[in-house]
């Protein structure tokens, strides 16, 4: 089954290589798709996310950040054809997790369930360093031509402390859709080995696991509570030049959760740097990356490599 693809990270756009993927043959899907890049979602380019003339007012966001209807619109369209194939290659039972924003989880959720699958639940990834965004309009009142300088100082102190919605982001949603089961848990489970989780997988302090996973220590109750294993400084590998790495925890967490069966695949159509395969390396289970971009794909080989 996916011998071509079996345990290797493939250059190539997921739209075309996920066709070519056996049906019911995969465990889970865990993967980090780029959900809010405008105009980028079908062809992520590294050079144009960080080239100035795509960036807006606010310097430290991506290209694409636009609060445009047309873009959450987009975003369901394309990963509704994503999640069609999603839902195709997965074993009855099988988990599709996805992360997503907190801005756009619903378009991505909707897309997830409108192909068929059962939304279980989300995950929060409770995280607390974050830049805030929020934008004063001070430079908007300053540049008022019909305002003289003491309405303007007037207006600016008025609107104190007042920005523009954007609260700092502290977590990150992740979509739990599955694929329904065929006949009942039992015979499901007993068949293709997926559909359950695995409760001996726990978060905190030997805590059944929860639907809040933080993996950096916050506060001595939450982490009690929904710790997982921590990321280690190293893992992302000093080469790594890819922006929105995940931690290894996390997608370990989710892993060890769910696929039961030393044969079970992984698989990320949206590998990145590789984090869901190096995970699922570290595991013993079997992963399958698609990756459009030649620089990542080489970097998700080097740290695969790198795994004893
Ligand atoms: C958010 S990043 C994933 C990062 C990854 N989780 C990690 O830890 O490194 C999304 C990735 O999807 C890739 N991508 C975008 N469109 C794609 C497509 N149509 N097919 C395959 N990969 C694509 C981008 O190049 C990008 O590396």
């Amino acid at each position: 089954m996916n011998e071509k693809y079996l345990n290797k990270i493939v250059l190539g756009d997921s739209r075309i290589i996920l066709k070519d993927i056996e049906e019911n043959s995969v465990d889970i899907v865990l993967t980090d798709p780029p959900y809010f890049l405008d105009k980028l979602d079908n062809n992520w380019d590294t050079n144009e996310v960080h080239s100035k003339k795509n960036q807006q007012a606010v310097k430290s966001l991506p290209a694409g950040m636009k609060f445009s209807r047309q873009q959450g619109i987009d975003l369901y369209n394309w990963y509704y054809e994503i999640s069609k194939e999603i839902f195709r290659v997965l074993k009855p039972g099988g988990f599709f997790f996805t992360f997503s924003s907190p801005r756009l989880y619903h378009r991505v959720a909707s897309a997830v369930d409108d192909v068929g699958f059962e939304i279980r639940d989300s995950f929060i990834w409770l995280y607390t360093q974050n830049q805030p965004k929020a934008m004063s309009l001070n430079h908007v009142v300053r540049r008022r031509k019909n305002l003289n300088e003491e309405e303007k100082e007037k207006i600016i102190k008025k609107m104190d402390g007042w920005k523009t919605p954007q609260l700092k982001s502290c977590y990150e949603p992740i979509v739990i859709g599955q694929k329904p089961v065929k006949g009942g848990n039992l015979d499901n489970f007993l068949e293709n080995e997926v559909c359950l989780v695995n409760t001996n997988v726990t978060t905190g302090e030997n805590m059944f696991p929860a639907n809040v996973i933080s993996v950096d220590n916050i506060l001595d109750e939450i982490d009690r509570i929904f710790l997982v294993d921590k990321p280690t400084k190293k893992e992302k590998g000093e080469y790594n030049t890819h922006k929105t790495v995940k931690p290894l925890s996390l997608c370990k967490h989710l892993i060890r959760l769910t696929v039961y069966s030393d044969k079970g695949v992984v698989l990320d159509p949206f590998v990145g740097s590789g984090t869901t395969a190096v995970a699922a390396k570290m595991l013993g289970k079997n992963y399958i990356g698609i990756e459009l971009n030649n620089e990542y794909v080489d970097i998700a080989n080097r740290r695969l490599s790198e795994i004893d």
